[in-house]
């Protein structure tokens, strides 16, 4: 059994529904976070939140005060039975009585929140592929929204090709993952996309530049055009459900010595005991 949160109870995810006038549903109108919980423990809950709550402001979703997020979450994270738990936490404007473009004023947020048994195992990886596909994404990225539809393409892009992620570029210029930000490493510098990049900005991805700066690498928050990309040492992606994986070959090209580099492998070393501490 699956124990979910849905507006204002909690049961199990068999008997949750959601009307077909949800403007989730309807136009895409919701915002989501993925969380994953370690030995029951929720990793960088705060930062989830942060973002979630940014998010809320931004659309205007009309969000009670009363409503405490982080309550639900360890809440969900208590009555399932996984010790390794990967939440998802999906908020939409709210349902309407007739479709309409514009939100009514009156409008309660639809609020569901779920757990699932995390399966990764979070130790260093011996390297996946990646291809290389045009963003055609919107321009707000930064919104961590639902309306997915781009992302499931290029992930089902990368399924068909048999590789683990589809990484993105924008007019010359490397974005990011459908599903994770982006890393490489050029002539010693870790570089990875500035946030203004129309990227999603990931808590993974933070984590990792924090950690970056307990070593004595150096990183740098740059543009990276493609074909740099392509000569790179090493190519790192970086999502909450899979942590840091290296990139050991981008559209058939070998990336760097074709093995996980030293980089990856002091950083993933950083990152999991962090994870696990
Ligand atoms: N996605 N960029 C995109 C487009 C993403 O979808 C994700 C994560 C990230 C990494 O963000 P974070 O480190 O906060 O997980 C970057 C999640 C895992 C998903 O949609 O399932």
């Amino acid at each position: 059994m699956s124990i979910c949160f849905l507006n204002d109870k909690f049961l199990d995810i068999k008997d949750a529904k959601i009307s077909p006038l949800d403007r989730g549903f309807l136009f895409g109108d919701a915002i989501y976070e993925v969380i994953i919980a370690v030995n029951k423990k929720p990793f960088e809950l705060d930062a989830h939140i942060t973002r979630l709550k940014k998010n809320i402001s931004s659309l205007k979703y009309p969000l009670s005060d009363q409503i405490d997020l982080e309550e639900i979450i360890l809440e969900i994270i208590s009555r399932n039975k996984f010790s390794k738990q990967v939440i998802y936490v999906q908020i939409s404007r709210g349902t309407d009585s007739v479709r309409d473009h514009i939100p009514s004023t009156d409008l309660i947020p639809t609020i569901f929140v779920s757990s699932h048994e995390l399966k990764t195992e979070f130790s260093p990886s011996s390297g996946e592929k990646a291809i290389l596909l045009e963003d055609f994404r919107w321009r707000k990225s930064q919104i961590k929204a639902t309306s997915l539809l781009a992302n499931v393409i290029y992930r089902s892009e990368a399924k068909q090709q048999g590789v683990f992620e589809t990484i993105l570029f924008e007019n010359g210029f490397i974005t990011e993952g459908a599903v994770s930000n982006v890393f490489c490493c050029i002539e010693n510098k870790i570089i990875t996309p500035p946030l203004t990049e129309n990227i999603l900005p990931g808590v993974t991805r933070k984590v990792i530049l924090n950690l970056i700066q307990d070593t004595s690498l150096v990183y740098e928050e740059t543009k990276i055009p493609i074909d740099t990309f392509l000569s790179a040492e090493e190519i790192w992606v970086t999502n909450s459900t899979k942590g840091i994986i290296p990139i050991i070959e981008l559209d058939g090209i070998k990336i760097g010595s074709g093995l996980p580099g030293e980089k990856y492998l002091e950083i993933s070393k950083a990152f999991i005991n962090k994870l696990s501490g």
